[in-house]
């Protein structure tokens, strides 16, 4: 069997909804900083695609192909086998291994498998960490969910929000010691669904020892919060109202979340992350002006003259700093999608978890030197670079 008519066994097995998951590894082309590829069947509003996650080395994207789609899922998936030496199928019927010679030649090992389909996707309540059908009093509290348990219509999309974080968070809580009491500051909380969605899934359904503090400018919102919490019980949780430029805190901190915290807002959680050394750090910056104001139309100037290209370019540069500041601090840092632009065009989190103490200086001025060039002076830089 050569690969095309392998790919078309595979295309029939996709289309058929037998496919439970596919993974492209020992990439050929280093270059590309491709480690993994994984694919696995979801339902995107009643409809099944192929997910593909392309994990790089610093950062992971996702593909999505409609099933029905024959001529992209074949494009893409002989891309894929012209890329990966080892390849992986689980399917409802088959564990398929595959290695491909140098001269893309298939040896193919088939075993049964009694394997159960899921498909996973943002219609099926199976994918989601909160349960859809069961009653949460935060999620009621909240005005997500009725009485009777039922998440309302109109709050549909804040709620795959929330389980889309707690799959962050699910993910980051993994860094820590589960027998310490957690330790998580979030900075510029607003209304803080996420906080409390934070809380809830910690301390009521992972049974974890957990202390979280929401941070914001606005009183009435802090005064709010802290009365629902007092309302759910929620012990471990209080919101502090001030600006977070100003908290100060001796306790070890063990995670420091800041999500559509305004402009500057979150570089100085950048820098309180540093500086306490935080395990996991995760944020979605937003409006990020700082460097948009002073990035002039001639460095790039056919991209530049349009708005919103130079609002979109002064993001991707400022968050690809931050992420690269986190590094250079011996953190490993993805830039990653948070939820889908659907939801939110706020949608980059910046994920990063300590790994050394190590500080590379050098890299830290030469992305300074890099932005002094170009005429753009950014506080972070001048920081953590005094
Ligand atoms: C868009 S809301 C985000 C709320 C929440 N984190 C979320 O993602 O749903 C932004 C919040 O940031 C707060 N904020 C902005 N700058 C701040 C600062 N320096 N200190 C504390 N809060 C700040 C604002 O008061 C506002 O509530």
């Amino acid at each position: 069997m050569n690969i095309q008519e392998f790919i078309e066994e595979l295309i029939s097995t996709i289309q058929n909804s037998e496919l439970i998951k596919a993974t492209f590894s020992n990439i050929r082309n280093k270059e590309l900083e491709l480690e993994k590829s994984f694919a696995n069947l979801i339902l995107i509003k009643g409809s099944t695609s192929l997910q593909i996650e392309y994990r790089y080395k610093r950062i992971i994207k996702h593909k999505n192909i409609l099933i029905t789609d024959k001529l992209e899922l074949e494009k893409t998936l002989t891309e894929l086998f012209n890329l990966a030496k080892d390849i992986n199928i689980q399917t409802k019927k088959q564990n398929i291994n595959i290695k491909i010679s140098k001269k893309f030649k298939l040896a193919i090992n088939r075993k049964n498998a009694d394997n159960k389909l899921t498909i996973t996707g943002q219609n099926k309540k199976k994918s989601y960490l909160l349960d859809e059908n069961k009653p949460h009093a935060f999620l009621i509290e909240l005005g997500i969910q009725s009485k009777d348990g039922k998440i309302k219509k109109e709050r549909y999309s804040k709620f795959r929000q929330i389980n889309k974080y707690l799959e962050f968070i699910d993910h980051a809580v993994k860094k820590l010691d589960p027998k310490k009491t957690i330790k998580i500051l979030d900075f510029a909380s607003g209304k803080s669904y996420l906080t409390f969605a934070a809380y809830h899934y910690l301390a009521l359904e992972k049974n974890i020892k957990v202390n979280i503090i929401g941070i914001d400018l606005k009183k009435e919102v802090i005064d709010s919060c802290n009365e629902i919490a007092k309302n759910l019980n929620y012990s471990g949780l209080e919101f502090i109202y001030g600006d977070v430029a100003d908290f100060s805190t001796t306790d070890e901190i063990d995670m420091l979340i800041s999500l559509h915290a305004c402009d500057t807002a979150s570089d100085i959680a950048i820098l309180k992350a540093l500086k306490w050394k935080v395990k996991v750090f995760l944020a979605v910056p937003c409006c990020q002006k700082e460097i948009n104001k002073q990035l002039k139309e001639k460095h790039i100037p056919f991209m530049l003259k349009h708005g919103i290209i130079k609002e979109k370019y002064a993001s991707l540069l400022t968050d690809s700093i931050r992420a690269d500041v986190l590094n250079s601090y011996g953190y490993k840092t993805d830039i990653i999608e948070f939820i889908s632009e659907d939801n939110t065009p706020k949608n980059m989190l910046i994920r990063a978890y300590k790994e050394s103490d190590f500080i590379d200086k050098a890299k830290l001025l030469e992305k300074k030197s890099y932005l002094a060039n170009i005429g753009i002076e950014m506080m972070l830089l001048k920081q953590v670079t005094k």
